[in-house]
């Protein structure tokens, strides 16, 4: 970021983290600069989850641009007219199970996507160095852990699953443009993240609100595939330190030090459920049900984070226990943002693929 009052170029700033990153960066005390959301709005793209930045900073620090990444003209007019100087790639396809039953949309906005903003990036910043395209990816690049190993910066990739693999691609091709072109990039591989506004197709948003309707909390296979959990603020706060001191060309693993496996933590979410809502504390675990396992279902994942710890000072803020209850606490505190996630596309492909299960 080329100072704290820059110009960034959100991408896919509509969806969960995304939006989250822009809550968040309005709220850092040493911003003054202007966001560019630049959202497609797909499926999980939901404008609602910005309306109070939109009330408070719309027009003046905050400009919604409903576009395409893969629209070449349209990103680069974008890039040129609001004179962006640090582009931060969050637009992606997202959902591991959506890429097994349809994985054309992943090549197209992950591949082709990324491609086309590095190639408008280029082509608008030329050789300046004053500028920063930043690179959001996953741990999934890595591929699948066996019981103790860690991911590190330097492991090599190993993709399994339609997204992961279009992720892997795009990460690559954000290094090439770094080592060929000199473009000035960061990029940050992250554990699973779990927060407000997390599109309810992903376990812990699905299982709250399943419960909330009595229904069955579908777990896949044996329920003991492992997965680390971030908070989301954490990943943001994790992008700001990056884009404010990250070195270029560098890679940075963050994750939460936080692994559960699914069933522990489903049961965690039953508790808390019941908690909040009063019920006995076993209450929801009824609502347990094995079901088919997801097909290349990466066993574990589990990030080492010392690289961004020593080197740029972060570390995680929210322990796994505040993060859930945050969590829960604002899923029962906002039934208006789920009935119209519900009203959506969404409700008639979860029909589709986990209802008829
Ligand atoms: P999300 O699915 O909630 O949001 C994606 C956003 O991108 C949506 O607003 C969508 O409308 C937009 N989008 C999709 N295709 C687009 C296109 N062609 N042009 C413009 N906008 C488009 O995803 P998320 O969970 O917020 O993930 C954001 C990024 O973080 C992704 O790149 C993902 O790979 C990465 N990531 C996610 C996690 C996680 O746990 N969710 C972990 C690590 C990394
Ligand atoms: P998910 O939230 O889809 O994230 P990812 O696949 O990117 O890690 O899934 C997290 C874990 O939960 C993963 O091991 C798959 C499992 N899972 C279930 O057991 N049931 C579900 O309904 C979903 C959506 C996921």
């Amino acid at each position: 970021m080329a100072s704290s009052a820059s110009t960034l170029l959100v991408t896919g700033g509509a969806g969960f983290i995304g939006s989250n990153f822009i809550h968040y960066l309005f709220k850092q005390a040493d911003f003054t600069g202007t966001v560019i959301n630049v959202d497609k709005l797909t499926y999980a793209g939901n404008p609602e989850n910005l309306s109070d930045i939109e009330k408070e900073h719309g027009g003046t620090r905050y400009f919604f641009e409903k576009a395409d990444i893969c629209d070449h003209e349209k990103i680069s007019a974008v890039v040129e007219k609001y004179s962006i100087d640090t582009v931060v790639n969050f637009a992606a396809e997202s959902h591991v199970d959506r890429s097994i039953f349809g994985p054309k949309e992943f090549i197209q906005t992950n591949i082709v996507g990324t491609f086309t903003l590095l190639e408008a990036a280029k082509k608008v910043w030329g050789a300046r160095q004053d500028v920063l395209f930043h690179h959001v990816s996953t741990d999934e690049v890595y591929g699948s852990l066996g019981e103790t190993d860690f991911f590190h910066e330097n492991t090599p990739y190993a993709p399994r699953s339609p997204y992961s693999a279009s992720k892997a691609a795009s990460d690559h091709l954000v290094s090439a443009y770094f080592y060929t072109y000199h473009l000035p990039v960061t990029i940050s591989n992250c554990s699973n993240n779990y927060g407000p506004f997390h599109f309810p197709e992903k376990l812990i948003p699905l299982m709250i609100l399943n419960m909330l309707e009595e229904k069955p909390l579908p777990v896949y296979g044996d329920g003991k595939n492992v997965r680390d959990w971030l908070f989301v603020e954490d990943h943001c706060s994790a992008i700001y330190a990056i884009l404010k001191k990250g070195r270029h060309g560098e890679t940075y693993n963050i994750g939460g030090e936080n692994e559960w496996t699914n069933i522990e933590l489903v049961n965690l979410l039953c508790e808390k459920v019941a908690e909040k809502n009063n019920k006995p504390r076993e209450y929801y675990k009824k609502l347990i049900t094995f079901v088919n396992d997801r097909p290349g279902h990466d066993r574990r994942y589990a990030i080492n984070c010392d690289k961004i710890k020593n080197e740029l000072g972060w570390k995680q803020a929210v322990t796994f226990a505040e993060g859930l209850d945050r969590t829960v606490t604002w899923y029962l505190a906002n039934p208006e943002w789920i009935e119209h996630i519900k009203s959506g596309e969404y409700r008639t492909w979860l029909e589709k693929n986990y209802e008829t299960r």
